[in-house]
């Protein structure tokens, strides 16, 4: 009698991919162009928060120009990348990130994603041509906040909401107070020396915001932490998007959706690069769980602002727990 031993649970993780073809490498994997993305998507969010994107639309022509833009503005000598200044609606930082005592092995710049509040700022950082640099930042944004909308929208369907804009609106408002963010991650020597051991790019963290749409040079380095609090390696795509569900769509699915924390960890030999797009909601923008979602279940959280949520994010470290504050109390 041949007695079969219980699969481990990497065994098991490797039939379940291979069973189901959305899984890959464990992390949900969305073909945009497929007509069935909704429930897909939904399932994704709810399972991990997160998921990668193929047949996203924005071409690579225009990923690839604002990537080369970017190399070239890190390229550039501190004493310049520091004239960006030091908050909105540009800031460079390095090192440092947040204003509460996180340190990282990364520098990056920060936009808001509506340029034309910083034209002056754009002369004065990207020299002698910020004119190219604004326009592949324009086309870039306008792309990708596009596949945001369509993300939102079949959200939106999937969880049968009515008026499917009821999400994207917010990023299409004049107002959204949505951000956009360049990366880069240098080589970091130090790891040779210490002979492998981690060390932290960008700290364990959710995105405030409701959406991240997330692209990165094909060096590995970012890590998500599954529902269970294991962390597993994200494998870079240079040809696909990743998406993080934030903290404002987990309140406003009343927890339905679970907001991502991941973190990046130093490579040792390559940069890594990587851009993403925050959308987020107009600051006056009340958030709140969805009625029809918390039909019959106990509301969550407590109604806020997204300003209230930046301020108190802001006075926090990257790892806390940000949304703790805004949770109800359940009656004794
Ligand atoms: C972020 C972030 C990951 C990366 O900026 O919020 O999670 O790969 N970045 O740069
Ligand atoms: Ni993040």
């Amino acid at each position: 009698m041949v007695v079969l031993s219980k699969p481990t649970i990497e065994q098991y993780s490797y039939i379940r991919n291979c069973l189901n073809p959305t899984l890959y490498s464990g992390i949900p994997l969305i073909d945009l162009s497929k007509p069935d993305s909704d429930h897909l998507i939904v399932k994704a969010c709810e399972d991990f928060g997160f998921f990668k994107v193929i047949n996203h639309g924005i071409s690579m022509e225009s990923i690839a120009n604002l990537e080369s833009q970017a190399v070239r503005f890190f390229s550039l000598p501190l004493s310049q990348k520091e004239k960006a200044g030091p908050s909105a609606p540009l800031a460079y930082g390095n090192k440092s990130i947040g204003p509460n005592g996180d340190i990282g092995w990364v520098e990056y710049l920060l936009f808001t994603a509506n340029l034309d509040s910083c034209s002056q700022t754009f002369l004065s950082v990207f020299g002698e041509n910020p004119e190219k640099f604004r326009s592949v930042f324009n086309d870039y944004i306008s792309a990708v906040r596009k596949m945001a909308c369509k993300i939102l929208e079949l959200l939106a369907d999937g969880l049968k909401l009515q008026p499917r804009n009821l999400f994207s609106r917010l990023l299409m408002d004049e107002q959204s107070d949505s951000v956009f963010r360049l990366n880069h991650y240098p080589p970091c020597p130090e790891l040779q020396a210490s002979k492998g051991a981690n060390m932290i790019g960008f700290g364990e963290h959710t995105d405030p915001q409701i959406i991240s749409l997330l692209r990165s040079n094909n060096t590995s380095g970012l890590q998500i932490s599954l529902r269970d609090g294991n962390w597993i390696s994200v494998p870079p795509d240079q040809n696909s998007f990743f998406i993080n569900v934030g903290d404002s769509l987990q309140v406003m699915t009343n927890g339905r959706f679970q907001s991502v924390r991941h973190r990046v960890l130093t490579n040792s030999l390559k940069s890594r690069v990587s851009m993403i797009y925050f959308g987020g909601p107009p600051l006056s923008e009340k958030i709140a769980p969805l009625p029809s979602l918390v039909e019959g279940e106990k509301s969550l959280y407590k109604e806020f602002t997204w300003f209230d949520y930046k301020k108190s994010a802001y006075n926090l470290r990257l790892a806390d727990n940000r949304l703790e504050n805004f949770k109800r109390i359940a009656a004794p």
